[in-house]
């Protein structure tokens, strides 16, 4: 991937001096700006990836430089710089679009951390756009039927497979317990009578043990080949034994049936940056509803 390229706003020549040795020292290519308008002249030179913007800049507000930043740049991460005592204003700041801030004073660790931070936001979403385009071709190509009839549905072989990876790292069942009934023992502990045990298939999910880079989204992961060398109690969204779900075959079937629908007809792209939290309780998902931007194809 390319040198990241940042630019630096700040009134003051000591701090922009120190983000820029900081900065460089990253692997990262910085331009400096110490006031608003150049700035601005220098975002509409330049399409930078990362702005480091204080919020006093002399006379003018750098809040303000916020939307004319991004009208210029939409995809640039603007990280504002304020002093503890005005955080507040840094929370309106992400509210208008920044991507996040930095109380001053800060460190170098923090610097590098926020850095990595877009890197792999950068490099995943590079990746996201690639597979969005692989579902939309196969959406496309299985045809503009109203109703997905079982048959086509297996044809959406890439979109199961999104789906099972999806699942995989976000299994809605991420706990299932079981209560033993008599002393047994299992993986060489004793259990005795009435004790809960705890299976995680969340964990499960990302142990490293059965699944290589566990933590990153890679649908192709469930192709054949691959699926066929797992251990085939690695991946259990669904159970299994006697009690596992009985809508397994359905569930699968309408989800493929709602990304086939919402797919070839639209595009989503999340409204806001925040990060995602999430809430676990019977079912793991996300705590707060996911603001997105739909658009027609
Ligand atoms: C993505 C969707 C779904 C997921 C991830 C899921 C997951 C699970 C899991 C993990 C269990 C085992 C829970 C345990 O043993 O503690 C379970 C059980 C069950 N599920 Fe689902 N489920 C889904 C959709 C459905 C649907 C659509 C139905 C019904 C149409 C359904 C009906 C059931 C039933 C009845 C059980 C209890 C089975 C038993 O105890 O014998 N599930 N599900």
């Amino acid at each position: 991937m390319r040198n990241l390229a940042v630019l630096v706003v700040d009134d003051e020549k000591n701090i922009r001096h120190t983000l820029r040795i900081c900065i460089e020292s990253l692997g990262a290519d910085v331009t400096e700006a110490s006031s608003a308008p150049a700035a601005l002249e220098a975002i509409r030179r330049t399409r930078f990836d990362v702005v480091f913007l204080d919020l006093r800049l002399g006379t003018d507000s750098g809040l303000d430089l916020i939307a004319e930043g991004l009208a210029e740049n939409p995809n640039a991460a603007i990280i504002v710089m304020t002093a503890y005592a005005t955080i507040e204003t840094a929370v309106e700041a992400v509210r208008r679009g920044a991507w996040d801030y930095l109380p001053k004073p800060f460190t170098p660790a923090e610097i590098r951390h926020l850095l990595e931070r877009i890197r792999v936001q950068r490099s995943t979403s590079v990746r996201l756009a690639d597979l969005e385009e692989r579902l939309q071709a196969e959406a496309d190509a299985a045809g503009a039927s109203e109703a997905l009839g079982l048959g086509a549905a297996e044809a959406l072989s890439f979109t199961h497979q999104v789906l099972q990876e999806s699942l995989r790292l976000y299994p809605p069942g991420w706990l299932i317990t079981r209560r033993a009934i008599e002393a047994d023992e299992l993986g060489g502990f004793a259990i005795a009578p009435r004790t809960d045990v705890f299976i995680s298939p969340y964990m499960l999910h990302r142990h490293p043990e059965f699944w290589s880079e566990a933590e990153a989204f890679r649908p192709e992961r469930f192709a054949a080949a691959d699926a066929d060398e797992r251990h085939k109690f690695a991946y259990i969204p669904f159970a299994v034994g006697p009690r596992h779900c009985i809508g397994e075959n359905i569930a699968m079937f309408e989800m493929l049936v709602h990304m086939h629908t919402m797919v070839r007809r639209f595009r989503l792209s999340r409204a806001t940056n925040e990060p995602i939290e999430f809430e676990a309780q019977i079912n793991l998902r996300p705590r707060s509803n996911l603001m997105m931007t739909v658009e027609t194809r």
